[in-house]
């Protein structure tokens, strides 16, 4: 909730200046699209579901932009950080396989009361807290084989600098005028209440229980009632502009409720950024946290500044990443103050659910997070792909929650990476190296293709392969895994069907026998390749073992790319392990 009933009437337009802006230089701040009208919108979503002549969509010939949210530095990381920096970084890796030129951002938000108090509580500078926990998410960030392109941090001069630019913007634009609010002031989540709301919450906060507080204060309002058409044209001709479904559903209803324009400065406390020309203000946290999408690509700063020549060609953003929680400032706060900056609007914004445990929301009152030791336990266990995938697979990637069971971690680990993936791939590889010296054959004899009844494989594996791309384009991780262990599943039926083990005993079985381990390598292969943008470091040991192709991903998924002669090592992926605890800790016999 972000809402306030600003008095719109008393709002002072006394910010108007005309001294140039960074931000304001020449139009710096366009990236050369057109407005964000509703038909660009249009255009852009049109364009992203293009489809070429082939069923597999084309690569998009624009840049591609993923960002995750930049984390707040006054919590610790924990899976939720993980989880939605791992879908994220799954994405950009498909993309960037798809021989895209991707951008892939991520960060922390060091601003803002909370991390004003507990540096204080701790006797240090807020600063020095910020350094402190922003390292441990961009440590989280490697250890987890995150590919981000850049960390941003709000404590970034450049990032506070544009900030100020593109609210001084907002003002000469009169879309930020000063204005005086009286109501509710939830001090946790540092969130205004109407009146109304506030009566049906009891006055008490919705995340933390304690009573909220009465307080009236002068400040800044971004006039956001003044997009209420546009921002409900958005929603409503744009399904997929805010997915899934269910939150683009929950964003029209709130829409609906009509808009307030909303406070975009704080008096009460000093670690933030401060409005421009007004030392008695900060810019409010939200405001400056959303900011980081067009700073971190230098936007603010203008077409002179290096960081703009190098990056502004990535917005609009392609994908906005993060949970449900934070839909409101993405899908509609966001929007709005693009529109008002006169800056085209991102593709997509997607809120997926949240991991809970035992049914029960993750909280600090609760303290049932799935902190990072516990997570770190389950990757030293494990292994760090295979929590990759765990996390792709059973993940709350849409609109359901979903439960972190260290039981459905042991099963997912077994059946799809050991039973079925590692062992097809070790059996594969064990035989070629048992019956052919660990040399790949052809499957063609004089010129043609040795094929089995009821197994045309360039047909089968083209079609999962088209639905795992499909998936990946919508972000369904489960979907896309699925289909690339549908590949695996039928490897496994066809060397249940044909036997290679009873061909290798018959010398007149020669080429069916060479022809039918080609087919389960090659099938191995085009599965490893699209399972490679959540299991990256699986996948380079099947590269090295195997080869997974070079090029683009739509060259490595043809059919044929292995290449007789090819010498492979057997390979085992995954060993088997015993299930952990709830704990990630060795269960005790
Ligand atoms: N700083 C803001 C975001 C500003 S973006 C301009 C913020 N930070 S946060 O540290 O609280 O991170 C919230 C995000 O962490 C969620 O949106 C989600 O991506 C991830 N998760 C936090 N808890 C989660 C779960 N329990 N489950 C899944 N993801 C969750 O909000």
């Amino acid at each position: 909730m972000f809402v306030s009933s600003a008095a719109r009437g008393a709002a002072s337009r006394g910010a108007r200046r005309a001294v140039a802006t960074p931000g304001a230089r020449g139009k710096s701040v366009a990236v050369g699209a057109p407005a964000p009208t509703r038909a660009t919108v249009m255009r852009a979503t049109t364009r992203a579901v293009a489809r070429g002549a082939s069923a597999i969509a084309r690569a998009s010939a624009r840049p591609t932009f993923v960002t995750t949210p930049i984390y707040y530095v006054n919590d610790q990381p924990h899976i939720g950080h993980v989880y939605t920096s791992t879908v994220a970084d799954a994405y950009a890796r498909y993309r960037r396989a798809r021989g895209e030129d991707v951008f892939f951002l991520t960060g922390t938000d060091e601003h803002g009361l909370k991390v004003e108090q507990s540096a204080d509580k701790r006797g240090i500078e807020p600063r020095a807290l910020a350094d402190e926990n922003s390292k441990k998410f961009r440590d989280v960030m490697t250890t987890y084989d995150i590919s981000f392109d850049d960390f941003i941090r709000t404590t970034d001069a450049h990032h506070e600098r544009q900030v100020q630019a593109f609210v001084k913007l907002l003002q000469e634009r009169d879309a930020v005028y000063l204005g005086r609010f009286e109501g509710w002031y939830d001090e946790g989540q540092e969130e205004y209440y109407t009146e109304s709301k506030a009566k049906e919450l009891d006055y008490k906060s919705p995340i933390s229980g304690k009573d909220m507080v009465r307080s009236s204060e002068e400040n800044y309002y971004f006039r956001l009632s003044k997009f209420q058409k546009e921002l409900e044209a958005l929603h409503a001709d744009n399904p997929e502009f805010l997915t899934p479904s269910a939150r683009r559903n929950e964003m029209m209803g709130r829409l609906s409720e009509g808009l307030n324009d909303v406070p975009i400065s704080r008096t009460n406390f000093k670690w933030g950024i401060q409005m421009p020309d007004d030392e008695k203000h900060v810019i409010y946290v939200w405001i400056d946290a959303l900011m980081n999408y067009i700073t971190a690509i230098g936007i603010g700063d203008g077409k002179d500044s290096a960081l703009y020549t190098d990056r502004s060609k990535y917005w609009p953003a392609s994908m906005h990443i993060m949970a449900k929680e934070i839909s409101w400032f993405h899908s509609v706060i966001w929007p709005a103050l693009l529109m008002a900056l006169d800056l085209p609007l991102p593709q997509r914004v997607h809120a997926h659910a949240f991991w809970i445990r035992e049914g029960r929301k993750m909280s600090k009152s609760l303290g049932n997070f799935v902190d990072l030791a516990c997570m770190d336990r389950f990757k030293e266990h494990y292994g760090l792909d295979a929590m990759r995938y765990y996390l792709a697979v059973e993940g709350p990637i849409g609109a359901q929650d979903a439960n972190f069971s260290t039981d459905r971690v042991q099963e997912v680990y077994s059946s799809d990476l050991v039973n079925t993936l590692g062992n097809s791939v070790s059996r594969t590889t064990a035989m070629i190296n048992k019956y052919f010296g660990g040399e790949v054959q052809s499957e063609e004899k004089d010129g043609e293709r040795v094929t089995f009844d009821n197994w045309d494989w360039p047909a089968r594996t083209t079609a999962q392969v088209e639905d795992a791309m499909a998936a990946y384009d919508k972000l369904d991780l489960p979907r896309a895994a699925a289909a690339a262990k549908n590949i695996v599943m039928d490897v496994d039926l066809f060397i249940t069907e044909t036997e290679p083990f009873r061909m290798a005993k018959d010398e007149t079985k020669r080429a069916e026998l060479e022809a039918c381990l080609y087919q389960c390598l090659e099938a191995l292969r085009i599965a490893a390749v699209l399972l490679e943008p959540l299991m990256p470091n699986k996948m380079a040991e099947f590269d090295a073992g195997v080869g997974l192709g070079a090029g683009s991903l739509e060259e490595r998924i043809r059919w044929g790319g292995l290449k007789a002669g090819t010498k492979v090592t057997k390979l085992a992926l995954f060993p088997r392990v015993e299930g952990l605890d709830e704990n990630g800790e060795a269960v005790k016999a």
